[in-house]
Order: structure tokens, then sequence, then C-alpha cells
């Protein structure tokens, strides 16, 4: 059998450049290699979104718009809407029997999460428990890989020890997953900030038009110490110089600045300058990918169609299988 990736994301908002490092890139490099699942987790999405639907139907056909834009292949990857195939919340179901509530709380992201949320209500159980749903994504389509981003490692962690119990209690019949981090562990904000997120207005979007890309790069953060562009400049830890270690290709021209920027013979405004053009290049293809697939609105539902019906036939054989092994199987 030809090895799986399951990977995906929840539609909150467009993509943007620290989920290109952290799992798109992995996905549209190893897509040839891997039958490629990428879900689309509105399910997922709704755990703390519950009272916005709406916002999340918009979303969802904007992250399939920057899936096509990166140059995954629609005729080799399915792009999956995870509300569409139920049968994940079946496996969801027989996978809470194999879980602790004591695991849950023990979750580093959810923790994170569910601090950053302030949730008034107390936390929904959905949100609370929403790894074992993510490990019934990763598991139904039998998935070898994941590729993600750092904050994921924990999700991964929770969906071996799951699949370690199943097959111990009822038989071999699901796959423990590897986790793969992309090239950058995590991406800076445009503030300097340990990562990028949409709540702290800190991102670059891969469908930003050019001129909010100019204002976003030139107005980032640098090296705090540093007043006049003749001052010494730090270079670690300053996130334009780890865009430009990330996404200028001109290794001789990063080393260059970097050099003058520690000596103090370049000014902020021209190390910027470089890393828009640099940017600006790596995200022209993508801008013209995104306006086609936006100009043929049906191709894309089609798409998306397509993905989920293909992926849904996938999770039916799985389950035909787990509830087998559960011995569930009362009418065959
Ligand atoms: N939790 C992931 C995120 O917040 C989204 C996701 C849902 C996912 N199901 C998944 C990621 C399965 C990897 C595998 O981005």
């Amino acid at each position: 059998m030809e090895k799986r990736i399951l990977t995906g994301d929840r539609p909150t908002g467009r993509l943007h450049l620290g989920h290109f490092v952290g799992s798109l890139q992995n996905r549209v490099r190893l897509q040839h290699e891997y039958d490629t699942y990428i879900l689309i987790a509105d399910v997922q999405a709704l755990t703390d979104n519950f009272e916005h639907p709406e916002m999340l139907r918009q979303n969802v056909f904007e992250v399939a718009l920057d899936y096509l834009a990166v140059g995954l292949d629609p005729e080799r990857v399915k792009i999956v809407v995870q509300s569409m195939v139920p049968e994940l919340a079946e496996l969801t179901i027989y996978f809470m029997n194999l879980v602790t509530v004591a695991t849950l709380e023990r979750n580093p992201t959810v923790k994170e999460e569910i601090k950053q949320r302030n949730f008034k209500r107390g936390v929904p159980v959905g949100f609370w428990s929403y790894p074992i749903s993510q490990a019934a994504d990763i598991t139904i389509f039998k998935a070898h890989l994941v590729p993600v981003g750092e904050d994921q490692l924990p999700m991964i962690e929770q969906a071996r020890e799951i699949v370690r119990r199943f097959n111990g209690l009822y038989g071999k019949v699901l796959i423990e997953p590897r986790a793969m981090l992309g090239t950058v562990a995590r991406l800076p904000g445009t503030d300097g900030g340990a990562k990028m997120s949409k709540s702290l207005n800190n991102c670059i979007y891969l469908s930003d038009p050019p001129d909010t890309l100019r204002k976003r790069v030139m107005s980032m953060f640098t090296d705090p110490t540093r007043i006049h562009p003749t001052d010494p400049g730090h270079v670690e830890g300053n996130p334009v110089f780890t865009y430009h270690d990330t996404f200028n290709p001109d290794k001789a021209e990063v080393e260059e600045l970097k050099e003058r920027y520690r000596k103090g013979t370049v000014g902020d405004v021209e190390v910027k300058q470089k890393l828009h053009a640099a940017l600006d290049a790596f995200l022209a293809p993508i801008r013209e990918r995104r306006a086609q697939y936006e100009s043929t609105p049906a191709r894309v539902r089609e798409i998306i169609m397509e993905g989920t019906r293909k992926a849904r036939a996938v999770a039916q054989q799985t389950m035909d299988e787990v509830r087998s092994a559960m011995k569930l199987s009362y009418f065959e």
C-alpha cells in the first residue's frame, strides 16, 4: 500500500507564512511520494467557534484556495471537509474510552489554548477533548506521516497512545503515525513574538496583496537595542533576519547584510527592503495561482467535493474494520 499523509488546518482564517514553513511546504514536497489527505478541520474549529458557523463556512473556501495556491495538486491530493466525513465522529466516540480525563488535562497545547481563549462559561467538553477527535482524523485515514508545526506534537503523541491501546485491545487495525516538523520549527511574528497568530495581528498571509506585504515588512520589529543605523546591531533573535534566512534564496546577500548589520553599516530600511523583495518574489506565483482559482469557484468546489468523497470511502473502509475488531458488526 502507498504510504499516506494526513494533516490539516482549522478554517478560522487565511493561512500565513508560519503555516507554510511549518507544514504546507512539506505537503507540497511530499505530495507525489505519499497518498495525501488534507483536512479542513471545521468540526475542530467549531469547538471554540460554535457561535460563528458562518465565519467557518467562509474560511473553508479560503483555506482550500491557499492549499491550491501553494501548489498542492488537486489531481493528486485529497482536500477534505471534516464535517462531511461523519465516520470521524463515530471513531471519536470509541476512542473516548481509551483516554483518561487526567491525560487530557495534561495536554500542554490544549492547556495553553484554554488560557488564551479565556472561555467565559468554562471550557466546552468538545474543545477540551479535541485531541481525541484529532486522533480519529489521523488514524481513520491510516496515515503514516503527519506534517505539522511544533505545537501539534502533543496531538500526534496522543494519537500514537490511542493507537497502541486500540491495537492492543482489539487487534492490529490502526497505524501508529509519525509527526514531521517543518524546516523552521517556529516562525516568529512580525512583532518578534514567539509565533504568527491571527489574534496578535503579527502575520504575513500567503494571500497578502503587494501593498499590504510592503506595509507589514516595513513595520516589522528588529533589534530593539539599536537606535541609529550606525549602532552595531544583533542578528540573532532578530525576526527580520530570521525571515531572510527562511525566505531569501540569495544566501550571499543575507550574509553580507548580517555582516554590515553587526558592524553598524546598514540601516533597518535597507535590510527590510531586501526582505520585501525576497518575500514578494516568493509570494508572486502563490498569488497568481490563487487568483486563477478564485476566478473559478465552481472548480474549487468540485475539487473539495471530490477530495471529500474519496476520503470518505477510505474512512468507511477503516470503520468497517474498526467495528468488526470491536465486535460491533452485528448484521454481517
Ligand atoms: N489541530 C490542527 C490545527 O490547529 C488542525 C488539525 C485537525 C490537524 N485535525 C488534524 C492537524 C489532524 C494534523 C492532523 O492547526
